[in-house]
């Protein structure tokens, strides 16, 4: 049996696991600093599988050595933005605790694929390569299928059809400036440039742009997890089961797109190995202009991650 770690069982973590072991393809060990937590959640999960059908083991722990051997590590650990923190708070805060975390994989889980999903993500995926040292292709964050599934879920309810039949496609870093490309995003093959007139594309594209933050405002205490922990587990198969899905993800990118040393979204194949592949899309000049303002606000976190932290990577 195949094995995947989640660090963090807060609500991300948590339905990670969840929709993983429904999935049935891994054992699970689910790792948290708070004492108790991944142990009664890991029960918790263990004792629903009579009645969900799900033949894994589920193991929750405080102790990182149980990750070992793991196929795959998502990294949720972090902490939401509170009153009265800025950014540059939360990117310090999230710094630590992914780097601390980034050490304890790589000494016990070597050969395993991390996939990141701490925020700010682009950045926090810088950290995590850093820190643990890991391959290029082996450490990617979880951020362009979660953007694109909001964007096929808005454009199917608009258009009043299947959402497994919308395709869609999210460029760039996952905050306010990401990029959703109508020209690619498709319903049974038809691109939504012909379904839909460009107010009302327009207006979807904005509420993807604020699908986290939307989420944010309704529960004022927290993010989103559902469609967070969902975009995960279906990254965790796509590595598992090397069937070289295309998924949009963030990738490190060395000249690809014409960026340099910085964690953008990008349609990557995913496969055993982790980043597989990147597919470079031919983009009109209006793209280029957003992905390019995109690509910026990452790089202006990546100036602000490098004014305390040093690099380890060269
Ligand atoms: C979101 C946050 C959690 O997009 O990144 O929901």
């Amino acid at each position: 049996m195949k094995k995947v770690s989640v660090i963090g069982a807060g609500h991300v973590g948590a339905t990670t696991t969840y929709y993983i072991a429904e999935k049935n393809i891994a054992d699970i060990v689910m790792v948290d600093v708070l004492e108790g937590v991944p142990q009664a959640k890991g029960l918790d999960f263990s004792q629903a599988a009579p009645l969900r059908r799900y033949g894994v083991h589920i193991h929750g722990t405080n102790n990182y050595a149980d990750i070992a051997a793991s196929d795959v590590v998502v990294l949720t650990a972090g902490v939401p933005r509170k009153p009265g923190m800025d950014r540059m708070d939360l990117l310090k805060i999230n710094t630590d605790i992914v780097k601390g975390a980034a050490h304890h994989i790589a000494h016990y889980a070597p050969n395993s694929t991390l996939i990141v999903v701490s925020n700010p993500l682009d950045i926090m995926c810088m950290v995590a390569l850093d820190a643990s040292g890991f391959a290029l292709k082996r450490v990617l964050g979880m951020a362009g299928i979660l953007d694109s599934t909001r964007f096929r879920y808005f454009v199917a309810e608009k258009l009043g059809v299947a959402v497994t039949d919308v395709h869609a496609m999210v460029l760039g870093g996952h905050g306010d400036s990401m990029v959703p490309l109508p020209r690619f995003t498709t319903v049974a093959g038809i691109p939504i440039t012909e379904l839909l007139n460009k107010d009302e594309i327009h207006e979807l594209v904005e509420r993807t742009r604020k699908g986290g933050a939307e989420i944010v405002g309704y529960l004022k205490t927290g993010s989103a997890f559902y469609a967070p922990a969902a975009s995960v587990a279906e990254m965790v198969e796509a590595v598992l089961t090397n069937e070289k899905r295309i998924i949009p993800a963030a990738a490190y990118l060395r000249g690809e797109y014409g960026y340099e040393a910085i964690y953008l979204g990008v349609p990557i194949v995913i496969g055993k190995n982790g980043v597989e592949r990147i597919i470079e899309l031919e983009l009109t000049s209006e793209e280029r202009i957003h992905l390019d303002r995109s690509a910026q606000a990452v790089k202006e976190g990546m100036d602000a991650l490098r004014s305390f932290y040093t690099m380890a990577f060269k």
